[in-house]
């Protein structure tokens, strides 16, 4: 490879990874080449923001290990810092401490600043209510993948004692008698929602029953920070979990679970590109349901000690899958797996039940040559369980089909993940701009590439 030092155009900055990138954000890639090595994961995204922000319910130091150098990490340190939380990272590479003794509170406008694209302001709310009895959010981005609404967020608020006011700036939220503890049943198994009402219940008074929670591993590991803390936290069966409230909590000393979206994310990149990687830091337990759905498409793996090596084990094979909350199929591993499936010899569908709109990003991958049709309101297809929404897309993808190569523009994190491996299959060269985003949840990116023997340059 020309290696990604090979910068054309754009003014260079280098991330605490060490990793160089340029503003512009834009590679070009020539695929045909499998990718091949070892890469390391570290901590999952989805725990390590939250677990950031229980550091702010200690009266004490925290210290989170096998954070990832990402952008949403960054995002959230900034945050905690507009709120007085002092943030210094460890000797240890990764590793952060939290000191909350100066929290204060921050305007709309800081807030706005500092959260960028990030949704994460919402998970402040509990904490900062029982801190200082006032939270603010002002508009949230995040992924653009559907409405992403935040009612579930301020339902739940709103049963703990919490006055919800929306005006032109975002929504104040306050506790003027303080919070208690509530009776909360989720709609869906949101796993934002149930983070909500995880850092709002360990300190609200009395006990709080939440069902319909989310279980997801990371969920796991943050009851886990919590209960390091100093909460009570039992689960029951049927997506029930029960919280204690207790008056005060203490810092914690955590190292975070894998990246497990990571993990999916480069066993997929192998299957695509006909590759051997071995993922150094993914587990079996938390991926089971990923890993019977990669042997299904034809993918062979070798769960070691240290991590999990995948490869193609002979042809891909088509597959019918549905995304659904833990302990189903994630959402964040359809895309790239549907890139790996343009490869299959036969027709394979994936239903898209957890966010209504998570499957545009297959245009593109039509434009380099994959034939998907994107069904809005879903198909009959064989082997489906029932879903547990009401949302119906379904992608169907006829192949094999070679690709060839594109110029595309990152929609989102995952999407962004999928144009890449998609461009490293096609034959020929690819542009792939606003590779940014891609940064938000993947460390060192583009080191991991070149380490696997991507061939591409940053061109700007
Ligand atoms: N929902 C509502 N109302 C709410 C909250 C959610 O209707 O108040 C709906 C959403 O619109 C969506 C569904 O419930 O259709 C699931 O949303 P959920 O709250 O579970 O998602 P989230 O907490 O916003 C996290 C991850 C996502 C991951 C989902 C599902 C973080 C920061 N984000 O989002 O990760 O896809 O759970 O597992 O933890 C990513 O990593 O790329 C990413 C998008």
């Amino acid at each position: 490879m020309k290696s990604l030092l090979n910068v054309a155009a754009g003014a260079e900055t280098i991330a605490k990874s060490g990793e160089k990138h340029v503003n512009g954000e834009v590679l070009a890639i020539r695929g045909g080449r499998p990718l091949t090595g070892r890469v390391e994961v570290k901590g999952a995204k989805n725990l390590v923001t939250k677990a950031m922000v229980a550091a702010l319910l200690g009266e004490t130091t925290s210290t989170l290990r096998d954070v990832p150098d990402i952008s949403d990490v960054a995002v959230v340190r900034s945050l905690l810092e507009v709120h007085g939380v002092r943030v210094w990272d460890g000797e240890e590479e990764g590793t952060l401490h939290f000191d909350p003794s100066g929290a204060v509170a921050a305007h709309f406008e800081e807030i706005d600043a500092h959260a960028g694209a990030s949704r994460i302001p919402i998970l402040f709310c509990g904490p900062l209510l029982h801190l200082l009895g006032e939270a603010l959010i002002p508009d949230l981005g995040g992924c653009r993948i559907g409405d992403r609404p935040i009612n579930f967020h301020m339902d739940a608020l709103r049963a703990f004692g919490a006055v919800v006011d929306k005006s032109y700036e975002g929504i104040r939220i306050t506790a003027p008698n303080g919070l208690h503890g509530a009776n909360i049943e989720l709609p869906y198994p949101s796993v934002g929602a149930t983070e909500q009402v995880l850092l709002t219940a360990v300190k609200a008074k009395g006990t709080t029953e939440l069902r319909g929670a989310a279980i997801e591993p990371e969920i796991m590991d943050l009851i886990a920070v919590l209960q390091k803390m100093g909460a009570i936290i039992s689960y029951e069966p049927n997506r029930v979990i029960l919280i204690e409230g207790v008056d005060s909590l203490q810092g914690y000393d955590h190292r975070a679970i894998f990246d497990r979206n990571e993990a999916a994310s480069w066993a997929c990149a192998a299957l695509a590109t006909d590759g051997d990687i071995f993922v150094g830091g993914a587990r079996q337990q938390e991926m089971l349901t990923f890993l019977n759905v990669f042997r299904k498409a034809g993918g062979w793996f070798d769960v070691r000690e240290d991590g999990i090596q995948f490869r193609r084990g002979g042809a891909i094979k088509p597959v019918v899958v549905e995304t659904d909350v833990h302990p189903g199929f994630m959402t964040d591993w359809q895309q790239p797996l549907i890139v790996a499936l343009t490869q299959a010899e036969g027709v394979s569908t994936v239903h898209e039940t957890v966010y209504e709109n998570r499957l545009g990003f297959t245009e593109a991958l039509n434009q380099m040559g994959a034939d998907i049709v994107v069904h809005p309101d879903g198909i009959d297809a064989p082997g489906r369980r029932v879903a547990r929404r009401a949302l119906e897309q379904a992608a169907v993808i006829n192949g094999p089909t070679p690709l060839h190569g594109a110029d595309v523009v990152v929609p989102d994190l995952r999407g962004g993940y999928s144009y890449v491996i998609a461009a490293l299959t096609a034959e020929g060269e690819s542009v792939v701009r606003n590779i940014g985003i891609i940064r938000r949840g993947y460390e060192k990116f583009l080191t991991k590439l070149e380490m696997l023997g991507a061939d591409f340059d940053v061109i700007g």
